[in-house]
Protein backbone atom coordinates (compact mmCIF):
# COMPACT_ATOMS: atom_id res chain seq x y z
CA UNK A 1 0.00 0.00 0.00
CA UNK A 2 1.34 3.42 -1.19
CA UNK A 3 0.57 6.75 0.67
CA UNK A 4 1.55 10.33 -0.44
CA UNK A 5 1.51 12.07 2.48
CA UNK A 6 1.45 16.05 2.39
CA UNK A 7 2.43 17.39 5.93
CA UNK A 8 1.47 21.35 4.49
CA UNK A 9 1.58 24.49 6.57
CA UNK A 10 1.70 25.45 10.20
CA UNK A 11 0.50 22.65 12.23
CA UNK A 12 -0.11 20.53 9.66
CA UNK A 13 3.40 19.28 9.76
CA UNK A 14 2.94 18.87 13.93
CA UNK A 15 0.48 16.48 13.25
CA UNK A 16 1.60 14.81 10.14
CA UNK A 17 4.41 13.78 12.79
CA UNK A 18 2.01 11.83 15.15
CA UNK A 19 -0.19 10.12 12.14
CA UNK A 20 2.77 8.72 10.23
CA UNK A 21 4.17 7.45 13.69
CA UNK A 22 0.56 5.88 14.38
CA UNK A 23 0.25 4.76 10.97
CA UNK A 24 3.50 3.00 11.28
CA UNK A 25 2.94 1.68 14.12
CA UNK A 26 -0.08 -0.11 13.11
CA UNK A 27 1.42 -1.29 9.75
CA UNK A 28 4.06 -2.84 12.15
CA UNK A 29 1.69 -4.40 15.04
CA UNK A 30 -0.59 -5.75 12.47
CA UNK A 31 2.39 -7.04 9.72
CA UNK A 32 1.18 -5.15 6.92
CA UNK A 33 3.83 -3.10 5.03
CA UNK A 34 2.77 0.32 4.00
CA UNK A 35 5.43 3.00 1.97
CA UNK A 36 4.73 6.45 2.53
CA UNK A 37 6.06 9.20 0.13
CA UNK A 38 6.49 12.78 1.73
CA UNK A 39 5.56 15.14 -1.03
CA UNK A 40 6.83 18.86 -0.07
CA UNK A 41 4.05 20.58 -1.47
CA UNK A 42 3.25 23.57 0.76
CA UNK A 43 3.98 27.55 1.79
CA UNK A 44 7.80 26.95 2.04
CA UNK A 45 7.71 25.27 -0.90
CA UNK A 46 6.04 27.65 -3.26
CA UNK A 47 7.68 30.72 -1.51
CA UNK A 48 11.33 29.20 -2.79
CA UNK A 49 10.44 27.82 -6.18
CA UNK A 50 6.71 29.37 -7.10
CA UNK A 51 5.35 26.10 -7.66
CA UNK A 52 2.20 24.96 -5.50
CA UNK A 53 2.23 21.66 -7.09
CA UNK A 54 4.40 20.68 -10.37
CA UNK A 55 3.19 19.61 -13.53
CA UNK A 56 1.51 16.29 -13.36
CA UNK A 57 1.16 16.47 -9.71
CA UNK A 58 -2.35 15.72 -9.18
CA UNK A 59 -1.49 12.40 -11.80
CA UNK A 60 1.15 11.66 -9.27
CA UNK A 61 -1.48 11.53 -6.78
CA UNK A 62 -3.90 9.38 -8.76
CA UNK A 63 -0.77 6.81 -8.60
CA UNK A 64 -0.95 6.49 -5.09
CA UNK A 65 -3.31 4.13 -2.95
CA UNK A 66 -4.91 7.51 -0.78
CA UNK A 67 -3.47 10.68 -0.02
CA UNK A 68 -2.83 11.98 3.51
CA UNK A 69 -2.77 15.75 4.15
CA UNK A 70 -1.95 17.87 7.24
CA UNK A 71 -3.58 21.40 6.60
CA UNK A 72 -2.66 24.10 4.18
CA UNK A 73 -2.79 27.51 4.85
CA UNK A 74 -0.25 30.36 5.38
CA UNK A 75 -0.05 34.24 6.32
CA UNK A 76 3.24 34.38 4.18
CA UNK A 77 0.50 33.54 1.30
CA UNK A 78 -2.52 36.17 1.80
CA UNK A 79 -4.30 34.62 -1.61
CA UNK A 80 -3.52 31.18 -0.30
CA UNK A 81 -3.18 29.87 -3.82
CA UNK A 82 -0.82 26.91 -2.90
CA UNK A 83 -3.28 25.73 -0.74
CA UNK A 84 -6.37 26.52 -3.47
CA UNK A 85 -4.22 24.56 -5.96
CA UNK A 86 -3.35 21.44 -3.78
CA UNK A 87 -6.34 20.89 -1.46
CA UNK A 88 -9.24 22.48 -3.63
CA UNK A 89 -7.29 21.48 -6.58
CA UNK A 90 -7.04 17.78 -5.49
CA UNK A 91 -10.42 17.47 -4.46
CA UNK A 92 -11.82 18.53 -8.02
CA UNK A 93 -9.31 17.19 -10.43
CA UNK A 94 -9.34 13.68 -8.20
CA UNK A 95 -13.45 14.26 -8.70
CA UNK A 96 -13.42 13.44 -4.72
CA UNK A 97 -17.33 14.26 -4.74
CA UNK A 98 -17.72 12.92 -0.86
CA UNK A 99 -16.59 15.05 1.91
CA UNK A 100 -17.07 12.31 4.95
CA UNK A 101 -17.05 14.07 8.11
CA UNK A 102 -18.08 11.66 10.82
CA UNK A 103 -18.41 13.66 14.44
CA UNK A 104 -18.48 11.16 17.39
CA UNK A 105 -17.65 12.32 20.21
CA UNK A 106 -15.53 10.18 22.52
CA UNK A 107 -15.85 11.33 26.25
CA UNK A 108 -18.40 13.35 27.84
CA UNK A 109 -16.55 15.54 29.24
CA UNK A 110 -15.52 16.79 25.71
CA UNK A 111 -18.87 18.23 24.89
CA UNK A 112 -19.30 21.61 24.94
CA UNK A 113 -23.01 21.32 25.68
CA UNK A 114 -24.96 21.64 29.17
CA UNK A 115 -26.53 17.75 29.46
CA UNK A 116 -25.27 16.21 26.66
CA UNK A 117 -23.05 13.39 25.81
CA UNK A 118 -22.15 10.49 23.85
CA UNK A 119 -26.11 9.36 23.16
CA UNK A 120 -26.41 12.81 21.49
CA UNK A 121 -23.14 13.51 19.61
CA UNK A 122 -22.97 10.69 16.95
CA UNK A 123 -23.59 11.69 13.28
CA UNK A 124 -21.98 11.97 10.17
CA UNK A 125 -21.69 15.38 7.70
CA UNK A 126 -21.82 14.52 3.82
CA UNK A 127 -20.59 17.93 2.15
CA UNK A 128 -20.48 18.20 -1.86
CA UNK A 129 -16.96 18.69 -2.26
CA UNK A 130 -16.75 19.46 -5.89
CA UNK A 131 -18.81 22.30 -7.05
CA UNK A 132 -21.31 25.34 -5.47
CA UNK A 133 -19.36 28.18 -4.77
CA UNK A 134 -15.83 26.47 -4.46
CA UNK A 135 -15.49 26.40 -8.05
CA UNK A 136 -14.03 29.99 -8.53
CA UNK A 137 -16.09 31.04 -11.66
CA UNK A 138 -16.88 35.01 -11.40
CA UNK A 139 -14.67 38.03 -11.58
CA UNK A 140 -14.29 41.37 -10.72
CA UNK A 141 -15.15 44.11 -12.69
CA UNK A 142 -13.71 48.04 -11.25
CA UNK A 143 -11.94 46.27 -9.08
CA UNK A 144 -10.55 48.45 -6.03
CA UNK A 145 -12.59 51.25 -7.03
CA UNK A 146 -15.79 52.17 -5.09
CA UNK A 147 -17.83 51.02 -8.17
CA UNK A 148 -16.49 47.27 -7.90
CA UNK A 149 -18.26 45.08 -8.85
CA UNK A 150 -18.17 41.37 -7.39
CA UNK A 151 -18.98 38.10 -9.10
CA UNK A 152 -19.32 34.37 -7.10
CA UNK A 153 -20.93 31.99 -8.67
CA UNK A 154 -22.31 29.42 -7.23
CA UNK A 155 -22.43 25.98 -9.61
CA UNK A 156 -25.23 23.31 -8.48
CA UNK A 157 -25.44 20.34 -11.33
CA UNK A 158 -27.96 17.56 -11.23
CA UNK A 159 -25.30 14.89 -11.63
CA UNK A 160 -22.77 16.57 -8.47
CA UNK A 161 -26.37 17.06 -6.40
CA UNK A 162 -27.69 13.28 -6.98
CA UNK A 163 -24.41 12.07 -6.87
CA UNK A 164 -23.80 13.19 -3.19
CA UNK A 165 -27.19 12.60 -1.90
CA UNK A 166 -27.44 9.35 -3.01
CA UNK A 167 -24.21 8.33 -1.74
CA UNK A 168 -25.33 9.64 1.51
CA UNK A 169 -28.38 7.71 1.46
CA UNK A 170 -27.12 4.59 0.49
CA UNK A 171 -24.50 5.48 3.58
CA UNK A 172 -27.43 5.55 5.34
CA UNK A 173 -28.50 2.34 4.05
CA UNK A 174 -25.42 0.30 4.63
CA UNK A 175 -24.89 1.27 8.10
CA UNK A 176 -27.93 0.13 9.64
CA UNK A 177 -29.07 4.06 9.98
CA UNK A 178 -33.03 5.26 9.75
CA UNK A 179 -32.75 8.87 9.40
CA UNK A 180 -31.33 11.71 6.29
CA UNK A 181 -31.67 15.35 7.11
CA UNK A 182 -30.75 17.71 3.89
CA UNK A 183 -30.17 21.30 4.51
CA UNK A 184 -29.79 24.16 2.03
CA UNK A 185 -31.35 27.53 1.25
CA UNK A 186 -34.07 26.61 -0.86
CA UNK A 187 -36.33 29.66 1.14
CA UNK A 188 -33.89 32.26 -0.46
CA UNK A 189 -32.02 30.40 -3.44
CA UNK A 190 -34.94 29.41 -5.33
CA UNK A 191 -32.63 28.34 -8.26
CA UNK A 192 -30.05 26.20 -7.41
CA UNK A 193 -31.55 24.75 -3.84
CA UNK A 194 -35.13 24.12 -5.80
CA UNK A 195 -32.41 21.50 -7.48
CA UNK A 196 -31.78 20.19 -4.24
CA UNK A 197 -35.33 19.54 -3.04
CA UNK A 198 -35.72 17.75 -6.70
CA UNK A 199 -33.18 15.47 -6.54
CA UNK A 200 -33.63 14.73 -2.35
CA UNK A 201 -37.44 13.51 -2.92
CA UNK A 202 -36.20 11.62 -6.18
CA UNK A 203 -33.56 9.93 -4.33
CA UNK A 204 -35.59 9.63 -0.85
CA UNK A 205 -38.22 7.63 -2.94
CA UNK A 206 -35.35 5.03 -3.62
CA UNK A 207 -35.18 4.73 0.08
CA UNK A 208 -38.47 4.16 1.51
CA UNK A 209 -36.98 2.85 4.81
CA UNK A 210 -35.14 5.94 5.26
CA UNK A 211 -36.76 9.31 6.75
CA UNK A 212 -36.43 11.82 4.90
CA UNK A 213 -36.29 15.12 6.52
CA UNK A 214 -35.00 18.38 5.67
CA UNK A 215 -34.24 21.63 7.80
CA UNK A 216 -32.85 24.95 6.50
CA UNK A 217 -29.28 25.14 6.83
CA UNK A 218 -29.82 28.17 9.68
CA UNK A 219 -32.25 25.68 11.83
CA UNK A 220 -29.99 23.11 11.31
CA UNK A 221 -26.88 25.00 12.50
CA UNK A 222 -29.22 25.84 15.64
CA UNK A 223 -30.66 22.31 16.36
CA UNK A 224 -27.01 20.67 16.08
CA UNK A 225 -26.43 23.21 19.22
CA UNK A 226 -29.64 22.22 20.96
CA UNK A 227 -30.25 19.21 20.15
CA UNK A 228 -27.31 17.18 18.08
CA UNK A 229 -29.00 14.17 18.61
CA UNK A 230 -31.82 14.35 16.31
CA UNK A 231 -29.10 13.44 13.71
CA UNK A 232 -27.78 10.64 12.02
CA UNK A 233 -27.06 11.34 8.76
CA UNK A 234 -26.53 14.70 6.96
CA UNK A 235 -26.15 15.96 3.59
CA UNK A 236 -25.20 19.37 2.29
CA UNK A 237 -24.03 21.56 -0.38
CA UNK A 238 -19.98 22.65 -0.11
CA UNK A 239 -20.12 26.01 1.66
CA UNK A 240 -22.97 24.66 4.28
CA UNK A 241 -21.39 21.66 4.92
CA UNK A 242 -17.78 23.35 5.62
CA UNK A 243 -19.74 25.89 8.48
CA UNK A 244 -21.65 22.86 9.54
CA UNK A 245 -18.47 20.77 10.46
CA UNK A 246 -16.68 23.05 12.19
CA UNK A 247 -19.68 23.49 14.22
CA UNK A 248 -19.43 19.31 14.27
CA UNK A 249 -15.88 19.60 15.61
CA UNK A 250 -16.71 21.91 18.40
CA UNK A 251 -19.35 19.07 19.53
CA UNK A 252 -16.67 16.66 19.63
CA UNK A 253 -13.94 18.81 22.02
CA UNK A 254 -12.83 21.47 19.43
CA UNK A 255 -11.80 21.07 16.07
CA UNK A 256 -8.78 19.55 16.89
CA UNK A 257 -10.93 15.91 17.08
CA UNK A 258 -12.69 16.17 13.77
CA UNK A 259 -11.52 13.88 11.16
CA UNK A 260 -12.48 14.07 7.14
CA UNK A 261 -12.11 11.66 4.29
CA UNK A 262 -12.58 13.35 0.79
CA UNK A 263 -13.91 10.32 -1.54
CA UNK A 264 -14.58 8.88 -4.84
CA UNK A 265 -15.02 5.32 -4.48
CA UNK A 266 -13.51 3.07 -5.98
CA UNK A 267 -10.64 5.76 -6.50
CA UNK A 268 -7.38 7.65 -5.02
CA UNK A 269 -8.98 9.57 -2.15
CA UNK A 270 -7.42 12.21 0.43
CA UNK A 271 -7.83 12.03 4.21
CA UNK A 272 -6.70 15.23 6.55
CA UNK A 273 -8.02 16.64 9.95
CA UNK A 274 -10.89 19.02 9.51
CA UNK A 275 -8.56 22.07 11.60
CA UNK A 276 -6.51 23.91 9.54
CA UNK A 277 -2.61 25.13 9.73
CA UNK A 278 -3.65 27.25 12.84
CA UNK A 279 -0.32 30.11 12.17
CA UNK A 280 -0.05 31.16 16.48
CA UNK A 281 -0.28 27.26 17.08
CA UNK A 282 2.55 26.23 14.74
CA UNK A 283 5.49 24.13 15.97
CA UNK A 284 4.94 24.74 19.65
CA UNK A 285 4.16 21.28 20.55
CA UNK A 286 0.60 22.36 21.48
CA UNK A 287 -1.71 20.96 18.42
CA UNK A 288 -3.97 18.18 19.30
CA UNK A 289 -3.35 15.47 16.69
CA UNK A 290 -6.29 13.27 16.93
CA UNK A 291 -8.18 14.81 14.61
CA UNK A 292 -5.32 13.89 11.86
CA UNK A 293 -4.75 10.64 13.49
CA UNK A 294 -9.08 9.54 13.43
CA UNK A 295 -8.28 10.68 9.74
CA UNK A 296 -5.38 7.94 9.19
CA UNK A 297 -8.61 5.19 10.69
CA UNK A 298 -10.69 7.08 8.12
CA UNK A 299 -7.84 6.02 5.29
CA UNK A 300 -7.24 2.64 6.52
CA UNK A 301 -11.07 2.27 7.05
CA UNK A 302 -11.68 3.70 3.42
CA UNK A 303 -8.87 1.11 2.15
CA UNK A 304 -10.21 -2.11 3.59
CA UNK A 305 -8.15 -2.13 6.34
CA UNK A 306 -10.83 -2.30 9.02
CA UNK A 307 -8.72 -4.11 11.85
CA UNK A 308 -6.30 -1.40 11.81
CA UNK A 309 -8.86 1.61 11.56
CA UNK A 310 -10.63 0.00 14.21
CA UNK A 311 -7.55 -0.58 16.60
CA UNK A 312 -6.20 3.17 15.82
CA UNK A 313 -10.07 4.45 17.08
CA UNK A 314 -9.75 1.95 20.23
CA UNK A 315 -6.50 3.53 20.89
CA UNK A 316 -7.23 7.29 20.48
CA UNK A 317 -10.61 6.98 22.67
CA UNK A 318 -8.60 4.84 25.42
CA UNK A 319 -5.80 7.41 25.71
CA UNK A 320 -8.92 10.45 25.62
CA UNK A 321 -10.32 8.18 28.21
CA UNK A 322 -7.25 8.22 30.46
CA UNK A 323 -6.97 12.03 30.29
CA UNK A 324 -3.66 11.72 28.44
CA UNK A 325 -4.34 14.73 25.82
CA UNK A 326 -2.99 18.20 24.87
CA UNK A 327 -4.76 21.04 26.63
CA UNK A 328 -7.37 21.87 23.77
CA UNK A 329 -9.33 19.00 25.62
CA UNK A 330 -7.99 19.45 29.24
CA UNK A 331 -4.94 17.86 29.06
CA UNK A 332 -1.56 18.43 29.79
CA UNK A 333 0.68 16.29 27.10
CA UNK A 334 2.44 17.94 24.20
CA UNK A 335 1.17 16.87 20.37
CA UNK A 336 4.07 14.52 20.21
CA UNK A 337 3.54 12.66 23.48
CA UNK A 338 -0.31 12.18 22.64
CA UNK A 339 1.11 10.47 19.45
CA UNK A 340 3.66 8.44 21.63
CA UNK A 341 0.84 7.79 23.78
CA UNK A 342 -1.55 6.67 21.00
CA UNK A 343 1.12 4.27 19.26
CA UNK A 344 2.07 2.84 22.29
CA UNK A 345 -1.75 1.85 23.08
CA UNK A 346 -1.48 0.01 19.72
CA UNK A 347 0.64 -2.84 20.94
P1 LIG B 1 -7.82 26.66 12.02
O1 LIG B 1 -8.62 25.41 11.96
O2 LIG B 1 -6.42 26.57 11.54
O3 LIG B 1 -7.77 27.16 13.53
C1 LIG B 1 -8.85 27.75 14.23
C2 LIG B 1 -8.63 27.58 15.72
O4 LIG B 1 -9.01 26.25 16.08
C3 LIG B 1 -7.18 27.68 16.16
O5 LIG B 1 -6.80 28.97 16.46
C4 LIG B 1 -7.16 26.81 17.39
O6 LIG B 1 -7.68 27.51 18.48
C5 LIG B 1 -8.13 25.73 17.05
N1 LIG B 1 -7.49 24.53 16.49
C6 LIG B 1 -7.50 24.10 15.21
N2 LIG B 1 -6.85 22.96 15.09
C7 LIG B 1 -6.39 22.64 16.31
C8 LIG B 1 -5.63 21.55 16.83
N3 LIG B 1 -5.23 20.53 16.06
N4 LIG B 1 -5.33 21.54 18.16
C9 LIG B 1 -5.74 22.53 18.95
N5 LIG B 1 -6.47 23.57 18.52
C10 LIG B 1 -6.79 23.63 17.22
O7 LIG B 1 -8.63 27.78 11.21
P2 LIG B 1 -8.20 29.26 10.78
O8 LIG B 1 -7.42 29.91 11.87
O9 LIG B 1 -9.45 29.89 10.32
O10 LIG B 1 -7.27 29.07 9.52
C11 LIG B 1 -5.84 29.06 9.53
C12 LIG B 1 -5.34 28.71 8.13
O11 LIG B 1 -5.68 27.35 7.84
C13 LIG B 1 -5.96 29.54 7.02
O12 LIG B 1 -4.96 29.78 6.05
C14 LIG B 1 -7.04 28.63 6.44
O13 LIG B 1 -7.34 28.92 5.10
C15 LIG B 1 -6.38 27.29 6.58
N6 LIG B 1 -7.29 26.13 6.65
C16 LIG B 1 -6.86 24.98 6.04
C17 LIG B 1 -7.61 23.84 6.13
C18 LIG B 1 -7.11 22.60 5.47
O14 LIG B 1 -5.96 22.52 5.06
N7 LIG B 1 -7.90 21.58 5.33
C19 LIG B 1 -8.79 23.83 6.88
C20 LIG B 1 -9.19 25.02 7.50
C21 LIG B 1 -8.43 26.16 7.40
C1 LIG C 1 -11.86 22.62 5.00
C2 LIG C 1 -11.19 23.96 4.80
C3 LIG C 1 -11.12 24.35 3.32
C4 LIG C 1 -12.54 24.43 2.81
C5 LIG C 1 -10.35 25.67 3.06
C6 LIG C 1 -8.92 25.56 3.50
C7 LIG C 1 -10.41 26.09 1.62
O1 LIG C 1 -11.84 24.93 5.54
O2 LIG C 1 -11.37 21.62 4.44
O3 LIG C 1 -12.83 22.53 5.73
O4 LIG C 1 -13.20 25.46 2.91
O5 LIG C 1 -12.99 23.43 2.26
MN1 LIG D 1 -13.33 24.14 6.89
Amino acid sequence: MQIAVIAGDGIGKDVTVEAVKVLQQVSSVFDAPIVLEHLPWGADHFLRTGETLPAGGYDLLRSFDAVFVGALGDPRVPDNRHARDILLGTRFELDLYVNYRPVRLLADRLCPLKHRGRADVNFVVFRENTEGVYVGIGGRFKAGTPDEVAIQEEINTYKGVHRIIRYAFAYAATHNLTKVCMADKSNAMQQGHALWQRVFHEVAAEFPGIAATHQYIDALAMFLVRDPGQYEVIVTNNLFGDIVTDIGGALQGGLGMAASGNLHPGRTSLFEPVHGSAPPLAGRNVANPMGAILSVALMLETLGRTAEAKAIEAAVEATVRAGETTADIGGSLGTREVGDRIAAALM
